[in-house]
């Protein structure tokens, strides 16, 4: 850490305006604030498929056409995203809450039987696509980042599947559904 950020943070500390510990606790209870687009991330192929459900995944740019999401690389989602270097962003509604939980690993289903419920269609990637998500990206990884706990996951646009709705969003640690 350079002298200059050490400054910052040391300046942080004694700002009256600051009502909370820089920790984990205080950074969940800011992001309980910010509602996210729900998304399900999915991977792999037949019995190896398995996949997350995300609030992460947002474009890095739109010209050219790349997005990211950050994923848990204890997830059993990440290792399979490395294998297959593909992944799909299914961009969720209000009529997916039961499958969104799913994919967020409720119920204790895991890999393949996140999918039960809802049909499936395999983009160009391989990755399977949600045949009723609000939208559908396909995506090659580009590079990946791992960091801390995540990896962030960069990823080229290969195709891209519009259908009709808004996303589900996630704040205060429910869904809520929009427009
Ligand atoms: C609304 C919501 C948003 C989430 N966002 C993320 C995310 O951005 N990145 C991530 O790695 N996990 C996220 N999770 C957790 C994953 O859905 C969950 O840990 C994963 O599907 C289960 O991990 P497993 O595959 O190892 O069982 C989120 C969960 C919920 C309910």
């Amino acid at each position: 850490m350079n002298a200059h950020v050490e400054n910052i943070l040391f300046n942080a500390e004694n700002t009256a305006l600051l009502n909370q510990p820089a920790d984990a606790d205080s950074l969940k209870a800011a992001l309980r604030t910010l509602g996210g687009g729900v998304s399900i991330i999915t991977a792999g192929e037949g019995e190896t498929r398995t996949g997350a459900t995300v609030t992460s995944a947002t474009a890095l740019s739109v010209e050219p056409a790349r997005m990211l999401v950050s994923l848990n690389r204890s997830s059993s989602t990440w290792p399979v995203v490395e294998r297959y270097g593909h992944f799909g962003i299914n961009i969720v509604g209000a009529a997916h809450e039961e499958i969104a939980n799913q994919f967020a690993g409720r119920g204790g289903l895991r890999g393949p039987a996140r999918y039960r419920g809802a049909e499936w269609t395999t983009a160009v990637s391989g990755a399977p696509l949600l045949v009723d998500a609000v939208a559908a990206i396909d995506c090659v990884v580009e590079e990946a980042i791992e960091r801390h706990s995540h990896v962030i996951v960069i990823g080229t646009v290969l195709a891209i599947r519009l259908g009709t709705g808004r996303s589900l969003l996630y704040q205060d640690g429910r869904y809520h559904a929009v427009g």
